[in-house]
């Protein structure tokens, strides 16, 4: 699955250092699936030469608004006009500022003067010393540019060329390619505040050891990207696990299953969806030694004991906001056999309107599941796909069962 299969991208390059990450972006649009149409400004070839984006695009690029390679001689009308997005990587402080004015002196910000503003979207990714950046002519001009109708994709922070640290980087390559991808999510979640937890939980027997599970967090994550993608405002928690944090998906770590339950009361209070992919251990120590438990040389095991964990997701299906509709609660089960029978008496058992079934053994660890989707009205199945594509199928049925429907 290529998530910009069929869209072209007018990739602009402004003058910065940050040219240098636009070479690797351009690769990530053509591996997603987009084809791209590089445009360069003067400035641009400065740091990065024409050869490079050309090798890497597929494509001759584009420098000049007197370019007689086009029949018309208007590069700048028949470029925007076929462009699903112009995204602009790196976005100088000047270009910015040209932006704003309106100028029309060169090809690059001419055609984004030139285009259709109502269905070509203008991608920023600002680029600049940090001083550049927190200037308040910058901010001004980037206010103004966003009021236009620009949509700026953020900057990054940390060490900058120039040798100086602070905010104002370019964002990094996977990092836009992330957020263009979203940018053509359809926004069926917009208004919503998406509530997740995702991975295992690790119960401590001692301050080295304890109990935890195979649960990768990978399906969680994919649904906190998807629901970001699809507009929500995104809280992750996540117990013990690897993954990167999607983008714009705010992220609280924890490791017990009673650390998990109270982030998630907590966060539950302003929640409009619950969605409860954790691997949640079933049982935790009785006690917790405080140092390690150390063989006596008697040849004995020690004798454990072990407590329940409170249920999470039962609990915040009891809760007040999700018995008067205002939390929609989603659970997920895992199953080795049987999964219509046990799926459908779980979602009976822990009183939620949607539990989403697979088989455990084929999903732990992998990019790929099926997944059985199970409500008062029967079953449906997804199936078999990429974790992401069916975290985003999974947020368009539950957008779709939602009590009030946010407008696109
Ligand atoms: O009962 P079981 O563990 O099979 O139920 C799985 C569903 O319940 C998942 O959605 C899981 O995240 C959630 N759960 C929970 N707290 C627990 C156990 C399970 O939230 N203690």
């Amino acid at each position: 699955m290529q998530d910009l299969s069929g869209k072209h991208i007018v990739l602009g390059l402004t003058g910065g250092i940050a040219c240098y990450k636009s070479a690797e972006l351009c690769r990530l649009l053509t591996k997603a699936g987009a084809t791209v149409q590089v445009v360069m400004t003067e400035a641009a070839e400065q740091f990065i030469t024409p050869v490079t984006m050309q090798a890497l695009s597929g494509r001759p690029v584009y420098g000049s608004q007197w370019d007689a390679r086009e029949a018309n001689n208007m590069p700048h009308i028949n470029l925007s006009r076929e462009a699903d997005a112009i995204v602009l990587a790196p976005c100088s402080a000047d270009f910015i500022a040209r932006l704003v004015q309106g100028r029309a002196d060169e090809l690059l910000s001419l055609l984004c003067l030139a285009r259709p503003a109502e269905r070509v979207p203008l991608l920023i990714a600002p680029a600049m010393n940090r001083e550049m950046w927190s200037h308040p002519a910058t901010q001004r001009n980037l206010a103004q540019v966003q009021a236009d109708g620009a949509i700026a994709l953020g900057v990054g922070t940390g060490d900058q060329a120039c040798g100086e640290t602070g905010d104002g980087r370019m964002l990094e390559p996977i990092q836009l390619l992330e957020d263009i991808v979203a940018h053509f999510q359809p926004k069926l979640l917009a208004g919503q505040h998406v509530l997740v937890t995702a991975g295992p939980t690790f119960e401590a027997l001692d301050p080295i050891r304890g109990i935890t599970n195979h649960s990768s967090g990978k399906m969680g994550f994919a649904i906190a990207r998807a629901a970001r993608e699809a507009g929500a405002e995104v809280t992750l928690i996540a117990g013990p696990v690897s993954q990167p944090t999607p983008r714009g998906v705010g992220r609280i770590d924890v490791l017990s299953a009673q650390e998990m339950l109270e982030s998630a009361v907590d966060r539950a209070q302003s929640a409009t969806v619950f969605v409860a992919t954790a691997a949640v251990a079933d049982w935790r120590p009785a006690s917790h030694s405080e140092q390690k438990i150390k063989k006596d040389g008697s040849g004995q095991p020690p004798v454990l004991h072990f407590v329940e964990n409170p249920d999470i997701l039962a609990t915040l299906a009891k809760s007040q906001r999700a018995q008067s509709g205002a939390l929609f609660c989603v659970g997920f089960a895992a199953e080795s056999e049987n999964l219509v029978a046990h799926a459908s008496a779980k979602r009976e058992r822990k009183g939620i309107p949607l539990l989403v079934g697979n088989i455990g053994p084929l999903t732990f660890g992998q990019d790929h599941n099926s997944l059985l989707l199970v409500d008062a009205n029967g079953v449906r199945e997804l199936p078999r796909a990429t974790k992401l594509v069916l975290a985003r199928q999974l947020v368009a049925e539950i957008a779709a069962r939602l009590p009030t429907r946010s407008p696109p």
